[in-house]
Protein backbone atom coordinates (compact mmCIF):
# COMPACT_ATOMS: atom_id res chain seq x y z
CA UNK A 1 0.00 0.00 0.00
CA UNK A 2 0.94 3.65 -0.55
CA UNK A 3 2.17 5.87 2.74
CA UNK A 4 3.23 9.45 3.86
CA UNK A 5 6.93 8.31 5.09
CA UNK A 6 9.50 10.71 6.73
CA UNK A 7 12.97 11.24 5.03
CA UNK A 8 14.84 13.30 6.50
CA UNK A 9 14.21 17.17 8.15
CA UNK A 10 11.98 18.51 6.24
CA UNK A 11 11.25 16.11 3.77
CA UNK A 12 8.60 13.04 3.59
CA UNK A 13 7.54 11.08 0.17
CA UNK A 14 4.84 8.94 -0.84
CA UNK A 15 6.34 4.74 -0.66
CA UNK A 16 5.28 1.49 -0.90
CA UNK A 17 4.95 0.03 2.37
CA UNK A 18 3.75 -3.46 3.24
CA UNK A 19 0.30 -3.53 4.01
CA UNK A 20 -1.08 -4.36 7.58
CA UNK A 21 -2.28 -7.75 9.15
CA UNK A 22 -3.90 -8.55 11.65
CA UNK A 23 -1.05 -9.09 14.57
CA UNK A 24 -3.47 -10.21 17.59
CA UNK A 25 -7.30 -11.38 17.63
CA UNK A 26 -8.06 -7.59 19.18
CA UNK A 27 -6.84 -5.94 16.27
CA UNK A 28 -9.10 -4.28 13.05
CA UNK A 29 -7.88 -3.36 9.73
CA UNK A 30 -9.57 0.42 8.57
CA UNK A 31 -9.53 1.14 5.05
CA UNK A 32 -8.77 5.14 5.74
CA UNK A 33 -10.96 7.00 3.73
CA UNK A 34 -9.59 10.50 5.87
CA UNK A 35 -6.36 11.39 7.62
CA UNK A 36 -5.03 14.88 8.49
CA UNK A 37 -1.93 16.59 9.08
CA UNK A 38 -1.36 18.02 12.56
CA UNK A 39 0.95 20.58 13.72
CA UNK A 40 2.28 18.03 15.90
CA UNK A 41 3.52 16.23 13.09
CA UNK A 42 5.35 19.18 12.11
CA UNK A 43 7.81 18.98 15.14
CA UNK A 44 8.92 15.53 13.60
CA UNK A 45 8.72 16.91 10.25
CA UNK A 46 11.11 19.54 11.21
CA UNK A 47 13.66 17.61 13.07
CA UNK A 48 13.12 18.59 16.06
CA UNK A 49 12.39 15.09 17.89
CA UNK A 50 14.06 11.76 17.93
CA UNK A 51 12.05 10.31 14.93
CA UNK A 52 13.67 7.89 12.53
CA UNK A 53 13.70 8.23 8.66
CA UNK A 54 10.61 5.18 8.02
CA UNK A 55 8.48 6.29 10.35
CA UNK A 56 4.44 6.54 8.35
CA UNK A 57 3.20 9.44 9.98
CA UNK A 58 -0.83 9.91 11.02
CA UNK A 59 -2.39 9.58 14.17
CA UNK A 60 -5.58 11.63 12.78
CA UNK A 61 -7.90 8.47 11.25
CA UNK A 62 -10.73 7.49 10.07
CA UNK A 63 -12.15 5.07 7.84
CA UNK A 64 -13.77 1.60 7.35
CA UNK A 65 -13.36 -1.54 8.94
CA UNK A 66 -12.38 -4.35 6.27
CA UNK A 67 -11.10 -7.07 8.86
CA UNK A 68 -11.70 -8.09 12.30
CA UNK A 69 -9.76 -9.79 14.37
CA UNK A 70 -11.76 -12.76 16.33
CA UNK A 71 -11.62 -11.03 19.49
CA UNK A 72 -13.22 -8.48 18.74
CA UNK A 73 -17.18 -8.04 19.94
CA UNK A 74 -18.78 -4.59 18.92
CA UNK A 75 -17.50 -4.01 15.59
CA UNK A 76 -17.54 -5.75 12.53
CA UNK A 77 -16.39 -5.23 8.91
CA UNK A 78 -18.35 -2.37 6.79
CA UNK A 79 -18.42 -0.08 9.75
CA UNK A 80 -17.10 3.17 9.81
CA UNK A 81 -14.79 4.25 12.95
CA UNK A 82 -13.08 7.31 13.45
CA UNK A 83 -9.61 6.39 16.07
CA UNK A 84 -8.75 8.68 19.13
CA UNK A 85 -5.23 9.65 18.49
CA UNK A 86 -4.06 7.89 21.89
CA UNK A 87 -3.41 4.49 21.02
CA UNK A 88 -4.96 3.03 24.94
CA UNK A 89 -5.72 -0.55 26.58
CA UNK A 90 -9.09 0.32 28.32
CA UNK A 91 -8.01 -1.86 31.18
CA UNK A 92 -4.78 -0.24 33.42
CA UNK A 93 -5.66 2.19 35.60
CA UNK A 94 -5.27 5.22 33.81
CA UNK A 95 -7.56 4.01 31.17
CA UNK A 96 -10.10 2.62 34.02
CA UNK A 97 -9.99 6.41 35.26
CA UNK A 98 -10.47 8.25 31.95
CA UNK A 99 -6.28 9.11 31.08
CA UNK A 100 -6.62 7.26 27.69
CA UNK A 101 -3.68 9.91 26.98
CA UNK A 102 -1.47 8.09 29.15
CA UNK A 103 -2.32 4.25 29.04
CA UNK A 104 -0.21 2.06 30.93
CA UNK A 105 -0.41 -1.15 28.58
CA UNK A 106 0.42 -0.23 25.18
CA UNK A 107 3.71 1.33 25.05
CA UNK A 108 5.75 -0.13 27.75
CA UNK A 109 7.95 2.08 30.00
CA UNK A 110 6.10 5.65 29.02
CA UNK A 111 2.42 6.53 29.65
CA UNK A 112 0.78 6.56 26.66
CA UNK A 113 0.80 4.90 22.55
CA UNK A 114 -0.29 6.76 19.41
CA UNK A 115 -0.13 5.79 16.04
CA UNK A 116 2.85 7.32 14.12
CA UNK A 117 4.80 9.14 16.26
CA UNK A 118 8.32 8.94 17.75
CA UNK A 119 8.30 7.45 21.67
CA UNK A 120 4.59 6.39 21.27
CA UNK A 121 4.92 3.37 20.39
CA UNK A 122 5.45 0.78 17.65
CA UNK A 123 2.06 1.42 15.59
CA UNK A 124 2.10 2.80 12.03
CA UNK A 125 0.34 5.82 10.95
CA UNK A 126 -2.70 6.33 9.62
CA UNK A 127 -1.35 8.59 6.64
CA UNK A 128 -1.65 5.83 4.18
CA UNK A 129 -4.58 2.98 2.58
CA UNK A 130 -4.76 1.05 5.85
CA UNK A 131 -4.30 1.16 9.68
CA UNK A 132 -4.07 -1.84 11.98
CA UNK A 133 -5.98 -0.52 15.21
CA UNK A 134 -5.16 -2.48 18.19
CA UNK A 135 -7.84 -2.82 21.23
CA UNK A 136 -10.56 -2.57 18.33
CA UNK A 137 -13.51 -2.35 20.57
CA UNK A 138 -12.08 0.53 23.17
CA UNK A 139 -10.15 2.28 20.35
CA UNK A 140 -13.07 2.65 17.51
CA UNK A 141 -15.46 5.20 17.83
CA UNK A 142 -18.57 4.46 16.05
CA UNK A 143 -19.41 6.73 12.88
CA UNK A 144 -22.96 7.10 11.21
CA UNK A 145 -23.11 4.85 7.57
CA UNK A 146 -22.27 6.49 4.78
CA UNK A 147 -19.56 10.03 3.87
CA UNK A 148 -21.60 12.24 4.94
CA UNK A 149 -19.96 15.02 7.69
CA UNK A 150 -16.92 13.20 6.78
CA UNK A 151 -14.46 16.12 7.42
CA UNK A 152 -16.20 16.96 10.67
CA UNK A 153 -15.68 13.72 12.04
CA UNK A 154 -12.05 13.49 10.99
CA UNK A 155 -11.62 16.40 13.66
CA UNK A 156 -12.47 13.64 16.23
CA UNK A 157 -9.66 12.33 15.83
CA UNK A 158 -7.82 14.74 17.91
CA UNK A 159 -7.95 18.63 17.69
CA UNK A 160 -12.00 19.10 18.36
CA UNK A 161 -11.11 16.73 21.77
CA UNK A 162 -7.92 18.68 22.03
CA UNK A 163 -9.24 22.30 21.78
CA UNK A 164 -12.23 20.99 24.21
CA UNK A 165 -9.62 19.49 26.62
CA UNK A 166 -7.51 22.82 26.76
CA UNK A 167 -10.78 24.25 27.77
CA UNK A 168 -11.45 21.77 30.27
CA UNK A 169 -8.00 22.29 31.37
CA UNK A 170 -8.99 25.46 32.28
CA UNK A 171 -12.06 24.86 33.47
CA UNK A 172 -13.79 26.78 31.02
CA UNK A 173 -17.28 27.88 32.46
CA UNK A 174 -20.43 29.90 31.04
CA UNK A 175 -19.99 33.80 30.85
CA UNK A 176 -15.62 33.83 31.38
CA UNK A 177 -13.69 35.56 29.21
CA UNK A 178 -11.10 33.47 27.44
CA UNK A 179 -7.57 34.30 26.02
CA UNK A 180 -6.53 31.66 23.23
CA UNK A 181 -3.09 31.75 22.27
CA UNK A 182 -2.70 30.06 18.58
CA UNK A 183 -4.91 29.98 16.26
CA UNK A 184 -3.39 26.91 14.39
CA UNK A 185 -6.11 24.11 14.64
CA UNK A 186 -5.95 23.52 18.31
CA UNK A 187 -6.20 26.98 18.91
CA UNK A 188 -9.19 27.57 16.77
CA UNK A 189 -10.70 24.31 18.13
CA UNK A 190 -10.20 25.65 21.84
CA UNK A 191 -11.75 28.77 20.85
CA UNK A 192 -14.65 27.12 19.30
CA UNK A 193 -15.14 24.80 22.46
CA UNK A 194 -15.30 27.99 24.74
CA UNK A 195 -17.48 28.95 22.76
CA UNK A 196 -19.86 26.20 22.65
CA UNK A 197 -19.22 25.63 26.52
CA UNK A 198 -20.83 29.18 26.88
CA UNK A 199 -17.77 31.79 27.27
CA UNK A 200 -18.85 35.35 26.90
CA UNK A 201 -15.63 36.60 25.18
CA UNK A 202 -12.80 34.82 23.62
CA UNK A 203 -9.65 36.01 22.50
CA UNK A 204 -7.48 34.54 19.82
CA UNK A 205 -3.43 35.70 19.64
CA UNK A 206 -1.61 34.16 16.25
CA UNK A 207 0.22 36.58 13.48
CA UNK A 208 -1.16 34.73 10.74
CA UNK A 209 -4.19 36.70 8.57
CA UNK A 210 -6.06 33.47 7.37
CA UNK A 211 -5.97 32.18 10.80
CA UNK A 212 -6.88 35.09 12.96
CA UNK A 213 -9.80 35.80 10.25
CA UNK A 214 -11.20 32.14 11.34
CA UNK A 215 -11.07 33.23 14.58
CA UNK A 216 -13.02 35.67 13.76
CA UNK A 217 -15.73 33.84 11.51
CA UNK A 218 -16.51 31.71 14.75
CA UNK A 219 -17.38 35.00 17.06
CA UNK A 220 -13.69 35.30 18.70
CA UNK A 221 -11.73 38.74 19.07
CA UNK A 222 -8.74 38.45 16.29
CA UNK A 223 -5.47 39.85 18.32
CA UNK A 224 -2.04 40.20 16.09
CA UNK A 225 0.67 39.58 18.30
CA UNK A 226 3.01 41.68 15.86
CA UNK A 227 0.60 44.59 16.37
CA UNK A 228 2.08 45.17 20.02
CA UNK A 229 1.78 42.94 23.24
CA UNK A 230 -1.02 40.88 23.02
CA UNK A 231 -1.72 41.13 26.87
CA UNK A 232 -2.49 44.52 26.75
CA UNK A 233 -4.14 44.42 23.74
CA UNK A 234 -6.46 41.37 25.26
CA UNK A 235 -6.68 43.86 28.98
CA UNK A 236 -7.61 46.69 27.06
CA UNK A 237 -10.59 45.00 25.36
CA UNK A 238 -11.32 42.88 29.05
CA UNK A 239 -12.06 45.85 31.22
CA UNK A 240 -8.36 46.13 32.00
CA UNK A 241 -8.39 42.81 34.24
CA UNK A 242 -7.42 40.20 32.45
CA UNK A 243 -9.48 37.49 31.22
CA UNK A 244 -10.82 34.34 33.55
CA UNK A 245 -9.34 31.88 31.92
CA UNK A 246 -6.04 31.17 29.67
CA UNK A 247 -5.54 28.11 26.81
CA UNK A 248 -1.66 27.78 25.60
CA UNK A 249 -2.35 26.19 21.61
CA UNK A 250 1.44 27.15 20.55
CA UNK A 251 3.47 24.82 22.99
CA UNK A 252 7.30 25.11 22.96
CA UNK A 253 7.99 26.03 19.01
CA UNK A 254 6.37 29.46 20.12
CA UNK A 255 7.62 32.55 18.36
CA UNK A 256 8.79 36.08 19.57
CA UNK A 257 7.44 39.45 17.56
CA UNK A 258 9.06 40.37 13.74
CA UNK A 259 10.70 37.31 13.15
CA UNK A 260 13.05 37.19 16.38
CA UNK A 261 13.08 33.45 16.44
CA UNK A 262 11.99 30.83 18.87
CA UNK A 263 11.44 32.07 22.67
CA UNK A 264 9.98 28.83 23.85
CA UNK A 265 8.58 29.65 27.03
CA UNK A 266 6.72 33.21 25.71
CA UNK A 267 3.50 32.24 25.84
CA UNK A 268 3.33 30.50 29.10
CA UNK A 269 4.68 34.09 30.26
CA UNK A 270 2.17 36.07 28.24
CA UNK A 271 -0.83 34.05 29.06
CA UNK A 272 0.51 34.41 33.05
CA UNK A 273 0.47 38.32 32.41
CA UNK A 274 -3.40 37.83 30.42
CA UNK A 275 -5.28 35.71 32.87
CA UNK A 276 -6.52 37.58 35.96
CA UNK A 277 -5.56 36.91 39.52
CA UNK A 278 -6.95 33.51 40.26
CA UNK A 279 -7.45 32.62 37.01
CA UNK A 280 -6.72 29.22 35.07
CA UNK A 281 -4.77 28.14 32.15
CA UNK A 282 -4.87 25.03 30.28
CA UNK A 283 -1.97 23.90 28.43
CA UNK A 284 -2.59 21.37 24.93
CA UNK A 285 0.15 23.17 23.30
CA UNK A 286 3.20 20.27 23.21
CA UNK A 287 6.41 20.91 26.07
CA UNK A 288 8.45 18.29 25.42
CA UNK A 289 11.60 16.82 28.08
CA UNK A 290 14.55 17.37 25.27
CA UNK A 291 14.90 19.21 22.66
CA UNK A 292 18.09 19.63 20.44
CA UNK A 293 17.37 22.06 18.23
CA UNK A 294 16.30 24.71 20.69
CA UNK A 295 17.61 27.99 21.14
CA UNK A 296 19.04 28.45 24.51
CA UNK A 297 21.20 25.03 26.47
CA UNK A 298 18.41 24.84 29.36
CA UNK A 299 15.52 24.90 26.65
CA UNK A 300 17.62 21.68 24.95
CA UNK A 301 16.69 19.97 28.17
CA UNK A 302 13.29 20.89 28.18
CA UNK A 303 13.31 23.36 31.21
CA UNK A 304 11.97 27.02 30.51
CA UNK A 305 12.02 30.24 32.34
CA UNK A 306 8.64 30.72 33.03
CA UNK A 307 7.54 33.20 35.89
CA UNK A 308 6.90 31.19 38.44
CA UNK A 309 6.97 33.93 41.30
CA UNK A 310 4.08 35.84 39.06
CA UNK A 311 2.03 32.72 38.76
CA UNK A 312 2.21 32.28 42.39
CA UNK A 313 1.24 35.64 43.56
CA UNK A 314 -1.88 35.70 40.81
CA UNK A 315 -2.67 32.29 42.65
CA UNK A 316 -2.92 30.83 39.10
CA UNK A 317 -3.61 27.21 38.64
CA UNK A 318 -2.46 25.37 35.03
CA UNK A 319 -3.49 21.82 33.52
CA UNK A 320 -1.27 20.31 31.25
CA UNK A 321 -0.93 17.07 29.20
CA UNK A 322 -2.22 15.11 25.87
CA UNK A 323 -5.84 15.23 25.67
CA UNK A 324 -7.56 12.03 26.65
CA UNK A 325 -9.44 11.87 23.19
CA UNK A 326 -11.66 8.99 24.25
CA UNK A 327 -13.51 11.08 26.94
CA UNK A 328 -14.83 13.42 24.74
CA UNK A 329 -15.23 11.82 21.36
CA UNK A 330 -18.31 10.36 21.81
CA UNK A 331 -20.15 13.68 22.81
CA UNK A 332 -18.31 15.77 20.77
CA UNK A 333 -19.34 12.99 17.65
CA UNK A 334 -23.23 13.64 18.91
CA UNK A 335 -22.86 17.59 18.73
CA UNK A 336 -21.90 17.05 15.05
CA UNK A 337 -24.46 14.73 14.66
CA UNK A 338 -27.14 16.91 15.69
CA UNK A 339 -26.07 19.95 13.79
CA UNK A 340 -24.48 21.94 17.27
CA UNK A 341 -20.93 21.86 16.00
CA UNK A 342 -19.34 21.83 12.93
CA UNK A 343 -15.63 21.89 13.37
CA UNK A 344 -14.81 21.14 9.89
CA UNK A 345 -13.98 24.93 9.42
CA UNK A 346 -10.82 24.45 9.89
CA UNK A 347 -10.38 23.04 7.30
CA UNK A 348 -8.01 24.46 4.61
CA UNK A 349 -7.48 21.68 2.05
CA UNK A 350 -8.80 18.16 1.03
CA UNK A 351 -5.87 16.45 -0.99
CA UNK A 352 -5.16 12.99 -2.61
CA UNK A 353 -2.30 11.38 -0.79
CA UNK A 354 0.08 11.55 -3.30
CA UNK A 355 0.19 15.43 -2.62
CA UNK A 356 1.21 15.37 1.05
CA UNK A 357 4.30 16.23 0.36
CA UNK A 358 3.82 19.93 -1.13
CA UNK A 359 1.20 19.66 1.90
CA UNK A 360 3.52 19.33 4.65
CA UNK A 361 5.67 21.99 3.11
CA UNK A 362 3.37 24.56 3.01
CA UNK A 363 1.51 23.73 6.27
CA UNK A 364 4.82 23.98 8.20
CA UNK A 365 5.00 27.41 6.12
CA UNK A 366 1.89 28.34 7.46
CA UNK A 367 1.95 29.97 3.90
CA UNK A 368 -1.28 29.98 1.31
CA UNK A 369 -4.15 29.28 3.78
CA UNK A 370 -2.97 25.87 4.47
CA UNK A 371 -4.23 25.77 8.54
CA UNK A 372 -5.38 22.26 8.04
CA UNK A 373 -4.85 19.28 5.54
CA UNK A 374 -7.30 16.39 5.45
CA UNK A 375 -5.67 13.57 2.97
CA UNK A 376 -8.16 11.28 1.41
CA UNK A 377 -6.25 8.32 0.42
N1 LIG B 1 -2.12 17.99 24.05
C1 LIG B 1 -2.42 17.29 22.96
O1 LIG B 1 -3.00 16.21 23.06
C2 LIG B 1 -2.13 17.86 21.61
C3 LIG B 1 -2.81 17.38 20.49
C4 LIG B 1 -2.58 17.98 19.25
C5 LIG B 1 -1.66 19.00 19.14
N2 LIG B 1 -0.99 19.42 20.25
C6 LIG B 1 -0.03 20.53 20.20
O2 LIG B 1 -0.77 21.74 20.14
C7 LIG B 1 0.04 22.75 19.50
C8 LIG B 1 -0.74 23.41 18.40
O3 LIG B 1 -1.10 22.47 17.38
P1 LIG B 1 -1.62 22.98 15.97
O4 LIG B 1 -1.93 21.79 15.14
O5 LIG B 1 -2.68 24.00 16.16
O6 LIG B 1 -0.25 23.64 15.44
P2 LIG B 1 0.14 24.86 14.52
O7 LIG B 1 1.63 24.84 14.54
O8 LIG B 1 -0.56 24.79 13.20
O9 LIG B 1 -0.39 26.16 15.29
C9 LIG B 1 0.37 26.90 16.19
C10 LIG B 1 0.04 28.39 15.96
O10 LIG B 1 0.69 29.15 16.96
C11 LIG B 1 1.07 30.39 16.39
N3 LIG B 1 2.08 31.02 17.24
C12 LIG B 1 3.43 30.89 17.25
N4 LIG B 1 3.99 31.65 18.18
C13 LIG B 1 2.96 32.30 18.82
C14 LIG B 1 2.90 33.25 19.88
N5 LIG B 1 4.01 33.69 20.49
N6 LIG B 1 1.67 33.71 20.26
C15 LIG B 1 0.54 33.29 19.65
N7 LIG B 1 0.55 32.39 18.62
C16 LIG B 1 1.75 31.91 18.22
C17 LIG B 1 1.55 30.00 15.00
O11 LIG B 1 1.54 31.11 14.11
C18 LIG B 1 0.53 28.92 14.61
O12 LIG B 1 -0.57 29.45 13.89
C19 LIG B 1 1.31 22.03 19.04
O13 LIG B 1 2.30 22.18 20.04
C20 LIG B 1 0.87 20.58 19.00
O14 LIG B 1 1.95 19.68 19.12
C21 LIG B 1 -1.22 18.87 21.47
ZN1 LIG C 1 -2.90 15.64 15.81
ZN1 LIG D 1 -4.63 1.59 29.28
Amino acid sequence: MKAVVYQEPFKVAVESVPDPTIERPTDVIVRITSSAICGSDLHMYEGRTAAEPGIVFGHENLGIVTEVGEAVTSIKKGDRVVMPFNVACGFCRNCLAGYTGFCLTVNPGFAGGAYGYVAMGPYRGGQAEYLRVPYADFNCLELPEGTEHETDFIMLADIFPTGYHGCELAEVSPGETVAVYGAGPVGLMAAYSALLRGASKVFVVDRVPERLAKAEEIGAVPINFEEGNPSEQIKEQAGGEGTDKGIDAVGYQAHGQKGGGEEPAIVLNALIETVRATGMLGVPGLYVPADPGAPNEEAKRGMLLVSIGKFFEKGLRMGVGQCNVKRYNRQLRDLIITGRAAPSFVVSHELPLDQAPNAYEKFDKRIEGYTKVVLHP
